[in-house]
């Protein structure tokens, strides 16, 4: 892409690709693109050599996936890359190359300054800044930052402490096939040995399956989620922690946010603030025990945000706790690209 303030080339009635289309992400991207009636000339699905051939729904009609190269890539305006960091590593500056503007899942190119990281609820004047390439943030990093940037807006965040609850989709289908096939085995009394996760995942929890830093103690998804929520923010010192952790879900990610201000905001402040919010549904029923959850999550576009309390811990009151629940495969990946693409061709 030559100009950074021209988004695609023209603004005609774009060709979109999607790398990674049979992916957990890649699926979605497809429902996304049908459900918000995406304007689109062609609509090119890519993958690798396995599942070249398979068909696949949009709009009613069958679509062949190809596999992805340098060549399937020409004539793309806009290419959502759900294919893994490798793939976008190799493929994506091909794209820019052949004329189309990347939105990448991936964390390839995340934390490059040249790349903009954005939600757009948040940041999306970042967008005018883009090379050719724009970044989708992590999924908790997207389903922690939607519903905080409302509240950061209204009393500056200081400090942000997070725990999460993270499902299965968030390691791709074959994950998600995994918790199904362990649960199916461990309720029928037969042995199951992982393949794509490093743990039982029927019944259990364990701390993300990313590399722990020795030095920090942090893991790879924690990293990326600080880093990112900082970018998002557009403050760089923001005072961030996370602990990442999987949960035997099959979709939709919780988060456990507790959130220290520069002066007290009360619950019900922050419930109206919330409830303004675009990307955001207050569910917080006390009265019913009612809050986020996955099932109520999942498939849907808004982060579930609720358990809205002073942080009693707290002397000076500054202090906020919230729970979240978000459909990662959604908010946090395909509908986050996707609304960026419908940025880009305004
Ligand atoms: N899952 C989430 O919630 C989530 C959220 C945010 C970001 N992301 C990111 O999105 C990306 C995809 O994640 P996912 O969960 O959708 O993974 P997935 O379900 O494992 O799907 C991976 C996709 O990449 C394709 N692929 C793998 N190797 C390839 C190759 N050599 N050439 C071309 N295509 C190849 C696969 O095609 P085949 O079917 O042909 O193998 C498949 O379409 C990852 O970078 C992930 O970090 C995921």
């Amino acid at each position: 892409m030559s100009s950074n303030a021209e988004t695609t080339r023209n603004k005609k009635i774009p060709v979109v690709a999607i790398a990674g289309a049979t992916g957990a992400v890649g699926v979605e991207l497809m429902a996304c693109l049908e459900q918000r009636k995406f304007p689109l000339a062609e609509l090119r699905l890519l993958a690798s050599a396995r599942s070249v051939g398979k068909k696949m729904k949009f709009r009613g009609n069958d679509v062949s996936v190809q596999e992805l190269t340098d060549k399937s890539l020409e004539g793309v305006d806009i290419a959502l890359f759900s294919a893994g960091g490798a793939q976008s590593k190799r493929f994506a500056p091909a794209a820019v190359k052949a004329g189309a503007v990347v939105v990448d899942n991936s964390s390839a190119f995340r934390m490059d300054p040249n790349t903009p990281l954005v939600v757009p609820e948040i940041n999306s004047g970042e967008l005018a800044n883009h090379h050719g390439i724009i970044a989708n943030p992590n999924c908790v990093a997207i389903v922690a930052a939607t519903p905080l940037w409302p509240i950061h807006q209204k009393r500056r965040i200081k400090r942000i402490v997070m725990a999460t609850y993270q499902a299965a989709s968030g390691a791709g289908a074959a994950a998600m096939e995994e918790l199904s096939e362990s649960t199916r085995a461990y309720l029928e009394g037969r042995p199951f040995q992982p393949k794509v996760l490093p743990h039982p995942y029927a019944f259990n929890v364990f701390s993300h399956n990313t590399r722990v830093d020795p030095e920090t103690g942090y893991n790879e998804e924690e990293t990326k989620v600080m880093q990112e929520c900082r970018k998002i923010f557009g403050v760089p010192d923001l005072r961030v922690s996370a602990t990442c952790v999987r949960v035997p879900v099959l979709r939709a990610h919780c988060i456990s946010l507790n959130i220290e201000l520069e002066a007290p905001l009360s619950p019900a402040e922050a419930r109206e603030v919330l409830s303004r919010a675009p990307g955001v549904r207050v569910v917080d029923d006390m009265e019913k025990n009612y809050f986020p959850m996955p099932v109520d999550a999942s498939g849907k576009d808004d982060v579930l945000v609720g358990r809205i309390r002073t942080d009693v811990s707290d002397p000076t009151g500054c202090s906020l706790s919230l729970f979240v629940a978000g459909d990662q495969l959604r908010k946090g990946a395909a509908l986050n690209a996707v609304q960026i693409a419908e940025r880009l061709i305004r």
